[in-house]
């Protein structure tokens, strides 16, 4: 069997600290909530077109609190 895998992205939220790079660099994938802490927009699915810039916001987030998995 052979399922495409879809590529997903989550908020560790007891690690984001509201830098907002994330919101900045892929607003298509990520919100700030009414703290300024980062939320996922809608499951967290990435879709292909959106996964360089999933990436991008993961390499530029200070805290390391994004993370991407294919499920
Ligand atoms: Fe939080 Fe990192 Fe984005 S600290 S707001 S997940 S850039």
């Amino acid at each position: 069997m052979s399922a495409s895998k879809v590529l997903r992205v989550r908020v560790e939220s007891e690690r984001c600290q509201g830098h907002n790079r994330c919101c900045s660099l892929a607003p298509e994938l990520f919100e700030a909530d009414e703290l300024g802490n980062a939320l996922v927009k809608g499951d967290g699915t990435v879709s292909p077109a959106l996964e360089a810039k999933a990436r991008l916001a993961l390499a530029n987030c200070p805290e390391h609190a994004i993370r991407l998995s294919q499920e």
